[in-house]
């Protein structure tokens, strides 16, 4: 294992009395008996005319991906699963007036088991709290069903690499739902980077900057209150993959580059503790918060890659700063920029390009899947991602055509967030992040079609006929005030 200073050599340390997963001996357990059994880059399953869904999770995002699927044409929503019987009503709405009649399952912890059995389900959404997509994704995977999981796809380093070897031992797709790779400008830049406008790709910055606080201590926002909970259990990058996907699309990592060591610094919390403290004076059930040490307010992972490119990622969850996701492109002829607003684009002269020139260079390299379905994907969640993302993994299925993304990219974005805790409990060390390709990442195809060379037989996008997001749907309506309109931040 690599190790750039002095720090303790393997300690592993208690967050809260709780003892660490010795995340070196996993490493190594890994390295030494991994081999590849099946390439699972650019790999076509057979197609399928009708896509049959389950969907595990009904809270505030399994919703948006109902809402969302029901649009797409060649979907059968055939299972919904949730814990908790009211949010399974809840989501009946989006197949209200529709030929969709899902088996529904709910009432218990294990119910969604029965869901992954039912046999007339091809692909099964898992969009639980993050630390349960493992469990239930290779439950999946085993019992034939491709698998679209929320992000992050695993939480542990030992979940990362059982995901990529049961997706090569059962050879069904495991997805990874980083939609944020889809929105228009990180669109356009992906397709500049491939046509070269940056020249080589040095660096990129991405974060997931945004203030949680008010989520995450809200009783009702997430089921069991699990963000803060998380937030309480664990250190490190734990939401990585909105900065780090769109960037790794850009340098086509596991595909001729990989991601190869980071260091993580963290700041301590400075509000977290205190506020449950606060909470608690009047509200008994914020108790089991109050006395806990909580993840650091701001965390910095800096990651090299092998063909010696960095990234670094943010995660800012609790100031009350703008909302942030940065995405800046660097490169030896050019440069772009996403946040703080507007987009920004450099030919590599010192100075970012006049809008007339930025409209210009939009026109130009915005690719065919934005110019085919954008405006259809517009009513969608996060600026239109979510409909494109979806709907170019419903038409790949369709189709028998390779996916966006491939479990290796689940794996190693996900990977991050044991990675950067290690980093972080052990002064800032730096660790290797594993090759989950086993080296193939040196021949690997590029994915992400966004040229939409092939497929493209799912043309229809039906308007929505349930209702719209109601008064419940919070987190839509914060995303719509955090972006500001954000579709309309690039002129598409
Ligand atoms: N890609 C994005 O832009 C985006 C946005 C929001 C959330 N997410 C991700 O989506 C996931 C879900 O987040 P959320 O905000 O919807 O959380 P949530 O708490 O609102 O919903 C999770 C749902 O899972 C259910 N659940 C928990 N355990 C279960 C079990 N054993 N069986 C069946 N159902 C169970 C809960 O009852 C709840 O309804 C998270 O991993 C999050 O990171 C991604």
């Amino acid at each position: 294992m690599t190790r750039t200073n002095d720090a303790p050599a393997g300690e592993r340390q208690k967050i809260n009395g709780i003892e660490q997963p010795d995340l070196l001996g996993v490493h190594e357990r890994y390295a030494e008996s991994h081999r590849q059994r099946f390439n699972m880059a650019g790999y076509a399953a057979p197609k399928l005319s009708t896509v049959r869904v389950g969907i595990i999770g009904l809270g505030n995002r399994g919703p948006g991906h109902l809402r969302t699927l029901v649009q797409i044409e060649g979907v059968e929503i055939r299972g919904l699963c949730d814990k908790n019987p009211d949010k399974v009503e809840a989501a009946l709405k989006y197949v209200e007036n529709t030929d969709h009649s899902p088996v529904l399952y709910t009432g218990g912890e294990d119910e969604w088991k029965k869901l992954c059995d039912q046999p007339d389900i091809d692909l099964v959404f898992v969009t639980t709290p993050f630390y349960l997509h493992a469990l239930m994704s290779i439950c999946a995977m085993k019992q034939g069903k491709h698998v679209a999981s929320e992000v992050p796809a695993a939480a542990t380093l030992e979940e990362c690499w059982q995901l990529v070897q049961t997706a090569e031992e059962t050879r069904r797709h495991l997805m990874m739902l980083e939609n944020y790779s889809y929105m228009p400008f990180h669109l356009l830049t992906i397709n500049m980077a491939r046509q070269g406008f940056f020249g080589e790709v040095v660096h990129g910055d991405g974060a997931y900057n945004t203030s949680k606080m008010s989520n995450n201590f809200g009783k009702t926002v997430y089921s069991d209150m699990w963000w803060l909970r998380q937030y309480a259990g664990r250190r490190g990058n734990i939401y990585p993959t909105h900065g780090l996907g769109p960037i790794c699309q850009i340098m086509g990592i596991n595909r001729g580059d990989r991601l190869d060591y980071l260091v993580s610094v963290e700041s301590n919390d400075f509000m977290m503790a205190k506020r449950a403290g606060e909470l608690a004076e009047t509200d008994p059930d914020f108790a089991e918060f109050v006395g806990l040490e909580y993840r650091g307010n701001i965390n910095t992972t800096v990651i090299r890659t092998v063909q010696g490119r960095t990234i670094m990622l943010q995660h800012d969850g609790t100031t009350p700063s703008p909302h942030n996701l940065i995405h800046g492109i660097h490169g030896t002829q050019g440069a772009a920029l996403y946040d703080p607003d507007p987009p920004r684009i450099s030919k590599g002269d010192h100075r970012w390009v006049k809008p007339e020139e930025f409209a210009a260079l939009e026109e130009k390299y915005t690719p065919e899947i934005y110019r085919r379905m954008g405006a259809a994907a517009r009513s969608s969640g996060h600026g239109g991602s979510d409909m494109l993302m979806d709907w170019h993994l419903i038409d790949c299925l369709r189709n028998g055509l390779p996916l966006d993304q491939d479990v290796y990219d689940a794996a190693a974005w996900s990977s991050i967030v044991p990675l950067s805790q290690w980093s972080v409990l052990n002064r800032s060390n730096s660790i290797d992040i594993p090759d989950f390709t086993a080296g193939a990442w040196e021949t690997n195809p590029h994915n992400m079609d966004i040229e939409l060379a092939n497929g493209g037989i799912t043309t229809k996008i039906m308007p929505v006929t349930a209702t719209p997001p109601g008064p419940d749907d919070k987190l839509a309506r914060q995303w719509q005030r955090d972006h500001n309109g954000d579709v309309e931040k690039s002129t598409k």
